[in-house]
C-alpha cells in the first residue's frame, strides 16, 4: 500500500476515483480510519468543538494543533495527514502564516495544511506553497468566520454569493492549492466549481458532485446524540454502543462479577505473614 500524496489525489480526480477523507484527532482513531481505507486524514480544528467542548473552533491554538497532528501521524501508515491552521495562525501576516504552517510540518509531521478563506488569502497560500508546504483551501461555510456569517449557515445560495465562491475557488487554484474543501454550499454550485477546477474538490454538506467527501469522525460514527444536521449521515450508533458497554462494566463492578478468574492473575498458594512486628 503506497502512501497517499498530493499527486495521488490529483490522479484520483483525473480518473474519477472519489477521495475519502475523515477527521481524526488521536493515534487510535487514525489507525482505525487508515486501515479502513481513508485517503486523507484531517486533523480538523473542529477538535475545539468535539474534543474540547467549545461552541466554536475559535479557541484552538497552534500548540494544540501540533500536539494532535503528531498523534494522528503516529497512528497513520498510508493516508495523507492534513493539519488545520487554527484561527489567528495565518490571518495576521504572511510571515506568521509561513512560520505556523512550518510548525505543523516540522513538529506535527503533517504532509499538508488547510486554511479557510478566498482570494484575500492568495498571498498567504503562495508563500506557504513556496516554502514547499502543500495547502488545501476551504470555501463556503468557513467555521472560523462564524461571527461574520452570523451563524453556521449555508453559503452561496444566491447568484452573487455563488459567483464569489466560484471566483475564490479559481483564485485558490491559481495561488497553488492542491485541493479545496467546499463546506455548506448548494450541490449545483459545488458541481460547477468541481467542473471548473483542475484540483480536486472535497465536499462536506456540498452534495455528490465533489471529487471527494469529508465528515467529522464523531458525526459519522454517531457519537453525539444531540448533533444531527442535514448533511451528516450516521454510519453507526457508537453513542448507543459505548453507553451500553460502559453500563455493562459498571453493573458487573457493582455486582462483584468483574473481575472474574479469567481476568485475574494467579500464583502458587501463598500464606503471607507480615514481617513487621
Ligand atoms: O475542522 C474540520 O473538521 C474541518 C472539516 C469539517 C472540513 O475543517
Ligand atoms: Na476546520
Amino acid at each position: 500500500k503506497d502512501k497517499v500524496t498530493i499527486h495521488t489525489l490529483k490522479r484520483q480526480k483525473q480518473s474519477g476515483q472519489k477521495i475519502c477523507m475523515v477527521t481524526a484527532y488521536d493515534a487510535t482513531f487514525a489507525r482505525v480510519f487508515d486501515e479502513a481505507g481513508a485517503d486523507v486524514l484531517l486533523v480538523g480544528d473542529s477538535l475545539g468543538m468535539v474534543v474540547q467542548g467549545h461552541d466554536s473552533t475559535l479557541p484552538v491554538t497552534m500548540d494544540q494543533m501540533v500536539y494532535h497532528s503528531a498523534a494522528v501521524v503516529r497512528g497513520t501508515k498510508r493516508a495523507l495527514v492534513v493539519g488545520d491552521m487554527p484561527f489567528m495562525s495565518y490571518q495576521v501576516s504572511v510571515e506568521e502564516a509561513v512560520r505556523n504552517a512550518g510548525r505543523l510540518v516540522a513538529e506535527g509531521r503533517v504532509g499538508a495544511v488547510k486554511l479557510e478563506g478566498g482570494a484575500e488569502f492568495a498571498d498567504v497560500i503562495s508563500a506557504i506553497t513556496r516554502a514547499s508546504v502543500p495547502v488545501m483551501g476551504h470555501l463556503g461555510l468557513t467555521p472560523q468566520s462564524v461571527h461574520k456569517m452570523g451563524g453556521y449557515v449555508v453559503q452561496g445560495r444566491d447568484e452573487d454569493a455563488a459567483r464569489k465562491i466560484l471566483e475564490d475557488a479559481i483564485a485558490l487554484e491559481r495561488a497553488g492549492c492542491f485541493a479545496l474543501v467546499l463546506e455548506g454550499v448548494p450541490l449545483e454550485l459545488a458541481r460547477q466549481v468541481t467542473q471548473r477546477l483542475s484540483i480536486p474538490t472535497i465536499g462536506i454538506g456540498a452534495g455528490k458532485y465533489c471529487d471527494g467527501q469529508v465528515l467529522v469522525c464523531y458525526d459519522l460514527l454517531g457519537m453525539n446524540p444531540d448533533f444531527k444536521p442535514k448533511f451528516v449521515k450516521r454510519y453507526a450508533n457508537l453513542y448507543g454502543s459505548m453507553t451500553e458497554a460502559a453500563g455493562a462494566y459498571f453493573s458487573e463492578v457493582r455486582a462483584g462479577t468483574f473481575p472474574d478468574e479469567e481476568h485475574s492473575f494467579k500464583s502458587k498458594p501463598i500464606r503471607l505473614v507480615a514481617s513487621t512486628p
